[in-house]
């Protein structure tokens, strides 16, 4: 599976809306880790980085930002600002994580429990990798 956009389910209500995502119907793996970024100051960038093994799935719950992901030819850049819509980004892709809006949120599900040894961090290194 490729990079992708998910939209997820909006229960609306006068009471306030609700949105979720569940693996398998939503999402395509089981979750082990779930963390979020938040009090991004202006201009940071986060990530940067691929992963050899691990899938992860992006949610703007607040705010908005950018995922500027590249798969070792192609760059291409996804705008998260609804919280009813996430980033699906498979294993070996770059990914960096910028244009954090003032207050914004951004949570992050992964099939893998924090592990350095599964970061590739040297951009170079990650497009020889990705072209094998
Ligand atoms: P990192 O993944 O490099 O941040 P970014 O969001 O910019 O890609 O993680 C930053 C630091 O946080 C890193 O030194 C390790 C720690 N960390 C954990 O301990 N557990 C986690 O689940 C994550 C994502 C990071």
């Amino acid at each position: 599976m490729t990079t992708k956009i998910i939209n997820l389910p909006r229960i609306l209500d006068k009471r306030g809306n609700l949105s979720f995502f569940e693996y398998p119907n939503l999402l395509p793996f089981e979750i082990k880790r779930t963390y979020w970024i938040y009090d991004v100051p202006g201009g940071e960038v986060r990530g940067s980085h691929a992963f050899k093994d691990q899938q992860e799935f992006i949610v703007a719950l607040s705010g908005s930002f950018d995922v500027v992901i590249h798969d070792g030819k192609d760059e291409k850049r996804f705008s998260l600002n609804r919280s009813y819509d996430g980033l699906y980004i498979p294993k070996m892709i770059w990914r960096k994580l910028e244009n954090f809006s003032t207050n914004s949120l951004a949570l992050i599900v992964s099939d893998k429990s924090y592990y350095e040894g599964d970061y590739i961090r040297d951009f170079e290194e990650f497009k020889k990798l990705a072209n094998e």
